[in-house]
């Protein structure tokens, strides 16, 4: 296959620009938000790199173009495509799988097919944008079997894989009847990274179950084929953050410090601001907050005016069956909670169905005295190390549950086990009630950590364990 012509290429299942297509039909772009992105900027416009992904838009077409300092080279997808491949496979059959089967997972082989279809396109473009003896960094579950097609492709290339969500153990991971073809897809990586130290080894152990190869520590030996020699495949947790320089100067900014102070008053100058912010996914734990929230209003432990809460629910996957199921849900329960304890002008749960913009989002941090993150599993969890990154003030109060990758590292929060409601609410008012001594030394230890292991670290790590994977020989590259 003709090589091309970037020495770096990353392939994701989202280009990192929002795309409009203008009356007249020329393209305007926004970067995305998120830290992605960012970590990878500076390389990619260093190295003229290539970013292959899909634009998000139903059938977008579009020739590789120049943006953000990179070549985007979008990726097609029909409707039927997003519908098996996206909402089907990778959100209704991996997500759910690898996030404890929170919900049952879907299981039909024709999502798979078009999923095997389309992860050979993305492998395909990829293989046509690297240049003899680059690096592919490949992100994430919608797109685990592109290692291994790329690496058939193109045998001169390092491969590196990186999975943001979790690995689940190997005894819910074989429900999944295309388990050996997943593991092999992966397996065509020289490095696969996780989040944390257990999915790494999650993933290990499906390794040896589903395979008779050899794995030692964090290696995996793949025989060579056709004549090819043995490869190493190395198996590894980086676990992945935020800009938290970029966030924290944000937040310290005037005009968002003044708009934090507004919020409150807004709120009606509440003693005790409770904060969560989330995709509206079922893996965040909503409803289980919401019901701890809303019983210690019953008891009286809380009380409206004097303590309200704000939930950022922004809207995600809405056409997937579950998601709407969750909307419902939640939306029923902030109705009672309200219904039940607010009063004319003053609600209990202020509940906002939207995305908001990144300066809103610090100036919320700020304002918040608690901030609940009560996933029930979360390959990591950036919403904890935003409020981190937003509190250089070294106010406010992290609850974090135990089933976060975020928990493995932020060992001064108080963490939580979402599912004991008795827990989460003693464990709520602990962070209400803690003297200003505690919360300070908390957050200084949580800042700690955040502001020294940022999205640029990750990023380097990553591709520096990547550089080091032995080199493909002379002879499979390309002329
Ligand atoms: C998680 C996944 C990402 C995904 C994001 C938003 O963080 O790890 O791969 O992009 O959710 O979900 P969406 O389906 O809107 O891309």
């Amino acid at each position: 296959m003709p090589a091309g012509e970037h020495e770096f290429v990353v392939v994701a299942n989202r280009l990192p620009v929002d795309i409009t297509i203008e009356d007249d039909g020329s393209l305007s772009w926004e970067r995305s938000p998120g830290g992605l992105v960012t970590a990878l900027a500076p390389l990619m416009q260093k190295n003229g790199g290539g970013w292959v992904g899909w634009s998000g838009k139903v059938g977008f077409e579009h020739e590789p173009f120049d943006a953000e300092g990179m070549r985007l080279c979008p990726v097609p997808l029909s409707e039927g495509e997003i519908a098996r491949y996206y909402e089907g496979f990778s959100n209704a059959t991996l997500w759910p799988l690898y996030h404890d089967v929170i919900v049952p997972p879907e299981f039909h082989r024709a999502w798979w097919n078009t999923y095997t279809s389309v992860n050979r396109r993305f492998a395909t473009a990829a293989a046509e944008a690297v240049a003899p003896g680059g690096t592919v960094w490949v992100h994430d579950y919608q797109l685990q079997l592109v290692p291994s097609v790329l690496r058939m492709l193109r045998p001169d290339v390092k491969i590196g894989f990186f999975n943001h969500i979790p690995f689940p153990p190997v005894e819910i991971f074989t429900q999944l009847p295309w388990r050996h073809q997943v593991v092999e897809g992966l397996l065509g990586a020289d490095l696969v990274g996780f989040q944390r130290p257990g999915d790494a080894s999650n993933f290990l152990r499906a390794v040896r179950r589903l395979t008779d190869l050899q794995v030692r520590g964090p290696q995996v030996t793949v025989p060579g084929r056709w004549s090819r020699p043995d490869r190493a495949v190395r198996a590894q947790a980086f676990p992945i953050s935020i800009d938290s320089t970029a966030f924290e100067e944000l937040a310290r900014r005037p005009d968002v410090l003044e708009r934090a102070k507004q919020i409150r008053v807004e709120l009606g100058s509440p003693d005790v601001l409770l904060l969560g912010v989330d995709r509206l996914d079922y893996t965040k734990g909503i409803r289980h907050r919401l019901k701890a929230f809303g019983e210690l209003l019953e008891d009286g432990q809380l009380r409206v005016p004097e303590a309200c809460m704000v939930q950022v629910a922004s809207p995600s996957r809405e056409r997937v069956e579950q998601y709407k199921t969750l909307r419902d849900e939640v939306e029923v329960t902030v109705g009672r909670i309200n219904g039940d304890y607010g009063a004319l002008g003053r609600a209990a749960v202020h509940y906002l169905h939207h995305s908001y913009p990144a300066t809103e989002m610090a100036a919320l941090y700020r304002a918040a005295d608690v901030m609940l993150v009560t996933s029930l599993r979360d390959g990591m969890n950036l919403v904890a190390k935003e409020y981190v990154a937003a509190r250089s003030d070294l106010g406010g109060a992290l609850v974090l549950s135990e089933f976060t990758g975020a928990a493995d590292e932020l060992t001064h929060a108080l963490t939580i086990n979402p599912h004991d409601i008795d827990g989460t609410k003693a464990t709520v008012m602990r962070a209400v009630n803690m003297d200003r001594k505690e919360s300070r030394r908390r957050m200084r230890g949580l800042r700690r950590r955040v502001m020294q292991h940022d999205v640029q670290r990750w990023a380097d790590d990553f591709l520096g364990y990547l550089a080091m994977s032995v080199p493909p020989p002379p002879d499979l590259r390309p002329p």
